[in-house]
């Protein structure tokens, strides 16, 4: 991070601090987590979790309006079966466990990514936390669960393509925001800030349009590690940031 200040992990939340409305979390790095430790790699994804709640949490104490993160991806299911079911059974558990808590601090939860492929008792679950949930007016947490960038693009077009078949859609109408409202994002702004967790610097697929103008910080802790201090030193980055979307700054 050449040019970053040299901010304290300890520091507090100074009253200078800027927020980002929208922050995208890659969450990488649990399985390395669990190496380190002569540990299991699903023992990683439990700590994960763990560390997960922590960032709600904080988004919540902040004024973080819009978390996105980045829980499994579509090219995740090239890992063993056992690794992915249990990841899997972790996000199930997670809704079961934590959705009162979700509902009592008023968050508001959204699951983005492919539905095709998954169990009906999961899509189940998921359209339950979503409904539970719609009302509440606090975070939004959207968790991109069999998400992949690319593939939601597609989708995007794809219904482009069949509304101007039907003749419902002027294809030179088509701008920026019709694409954008044909994604699951439709309707959230774009996330000003996207962390990434263990070191590594890329997108892996994570929310390709909506990233066009965020600013990316990349830490070198592995995500269940990721605590609060953490937290406060992303936004401590983040408000060092001139963002001049192609002008000239000020
Ligand atoms: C992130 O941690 C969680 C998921 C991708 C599901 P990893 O499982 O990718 O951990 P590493 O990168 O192998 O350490
Ligand atoms: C990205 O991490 C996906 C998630 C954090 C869910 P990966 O660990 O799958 O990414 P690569 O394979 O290192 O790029
Ligand atoms: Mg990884």
């Amino acid at each position: 991070m050449a040019g970053e200040p040299a901010a304290s992990l300890k520091s507090e939340a100074g009253p200078g601090l800027r927020i980002p409305v929208h922050l995208g979390v890659i969450m990488d790095g649990n399985g390395r987590w669990a190496k380190q430790r002569g540990k299991r790699r699903t023992e990683g994804h439990v700590e994960g979790v763990k560390a997960l709640r922590g960032l709600v949490e904080n988004c919540i104490n902040y004024g973080v309006s819009y978390l996105t993160v980045f829980s499994f991806s579509s090219e995740n299911w090239t890992r063993p079966p056992d690794e992915i079911s249990f990841i899997f059974s972790l996000l199930r558990r997670f809704v079961a466990s934590d959705l009162q808590r979700l509902i009592r601090n008023n968050v508001k939860v959204r699951i983005i990514g492919a539905r095709a492929g998954l169990e009906p008792s999961l899509l189940r679950l998921i359209d339950d936390v979503e409904a539970k949930t719609a009302r509440n007016t606090g975070l939004t947490l959207i968790v991109a669960f069999n998400y992949g960038g690319k593939a939601e693009i597609v989708a995007a077009a794809r219904h482009l393509a069949r509304e101007a078949a039907a003749g419902r859609l002027d294809p030179e109408a088509i701008d920026e925001a019709s694409v954008a409202d044909a994604l699951t994002t439709a309707g959230m702004p774009d996330p000003d800030v996207i962390i990434r967790t263990s070191g590594e610097q890329r997108l892996s697929n994570f929310l390709l349009w909506q990233a066009a103008y965020s600013e990316f910080v990349f830490v070198d802790e592995n995500w269940p590690d990721f605590d609060e201090a953490s937290f406060v030193r992303v936004l401590e980055i983040y408000t060092t940031r001139d963002r001049r979307f192609g002008g000239i700054g000020v």
